[in-house]
């Protein structure tokens, strides 16, 4: 039996987060709002991020719930200088911040270039969770957080040419969609190796097939609508079928508060287990090349 409470499906249900904040980007919708509203349960301070005010209010009323004073923070992670801006709200806002679910993103049909030059999939998916864990490391680091980062397994035969990310020549959703969640597993990777003495811990996941969130929505609508039909019956089968949304915000849950992955850090997960990504995705090359463009797409440093 599939529990309606992601906390339950991740085992982590007798965690007390109580006195611990965390930020979940992406929690208007789908999986990260399943996520926000189970570290709320939990006992945690929950803040949200979306792009719709009318959307994060609902689940601001839900948290409320729950207790422990959430807040709703509104950027388009097209924007740099959105993402920048956000993170200072976030540092002006919060004393401390334990856990960032950077969850945001999707798939992408239309190629286009950001306000920055970047092409807009990697800028959502990749470059923007890139900015908004380097500028709220530092508070990161007050509390050894843990920065978890939701990928998928779409990443695997996904590559990334680098010359190609200020351009949409060719572009193909799909193609996009998997080099910014190989760039999410290898931005992952690189930063559990930098963070490592701190104390902070970074991992990576797959969620699930979720076809009743909102990821399906950019799709023409003969998928978007058939991904919305399999996400009833289908996903409440057990079996590898797809999953419901509660099932696939598991093991974000997990790796935000498990005691089990405590000091685990650069692993990817798929349904709460550790899993090897592609051999891409373990290109120590390609990862510090990563990391070298991505600092410099966004002008920004580490700290
Ligand atoms: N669903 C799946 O089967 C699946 C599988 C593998 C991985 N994933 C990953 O899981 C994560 C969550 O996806 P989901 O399925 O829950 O999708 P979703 O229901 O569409 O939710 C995506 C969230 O990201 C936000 N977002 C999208 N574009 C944004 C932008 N430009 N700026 C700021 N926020 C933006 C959305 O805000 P708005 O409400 O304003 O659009 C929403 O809150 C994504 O990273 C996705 O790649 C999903």
């Amino acid at each position: 039996m599939v529990s309606d409470r992601a906390e339950v499906g991740a085992g982590v249900e007798d965690v007390d987060l109580s006195g611990r904040t965390v930020f979940v980007t992406g929690a208007t919708d789908g999986i990260g709002r399943e996520t926000a509203l189970a570290l709320g349960r939990l006992g945690a301070r929950v803040l949200i991020h979306g792009r719709s005010e009318e959307k994060g209010r609902e689940v601001l009323s839900q948290l409320s719930a729950y207790g422990a004073d959430p807040a709703l923070f509104l950027a388009d992670f097209a924007s740099q200088d959105a993402v920048r801006a956000l993170a200072d709200e976030i540092a002006d806002h919060v004393g401390r911040l334990d856990v960032l679910v950077n969850n945001a993103g999707g798939l992408f049909t239309d190629g286009e270039l950001t306000e920055d030059g970047v092409e807009y999939t990697f800028a959502v998916n990749h470059l923007a969770p890139f900015t908004l864990t380097a500028d709220l490391y530092p508070l990161l680091r007050e509390t050894e957080g843990r920065v978890v980062t939701v990928s998928s397994e779409a990443h695997r035969g996904a590559r990334i040419d680098f010359d190609s990310l200020r351009s949409v020549d060719g572009y193909s959703g799909w193609r996009a969609y998997g080099r910014s969640k190989l760039a999410n597993v290898l931005f992952v990777r690189e930063l559990a190796e930098r963070v490592d003495e701190d104390g902070v811990s970074a991992n990576s996941l797959h969620p699930g097939v979720v076809p009743g969130s909102g990821f399906g929505r950019n799709l023409p609508d003969p998928i978007s609508a058939g991904m919305h039909a399999l996400s009833g019956p289908l996903a409440a089968l057990p079996g590898p079928f797809v999953d419901s949304v509660v099932e696939g915000a598991e093991t974000s849950v997990y790796l935000a508060t498990s005691p089990e992955v405590e000091g685990v850090s650069g692993k990817y997960f798929v349904n709460c287990e550790e899993k090897r990504p592609s051999r891409a995705a373990r290109d120590r090359r390609t990862q510090r090349r990563l990391w070298t463009v991505s600092e410099e797409l966004s002008d920004t440093e580490f700290a």
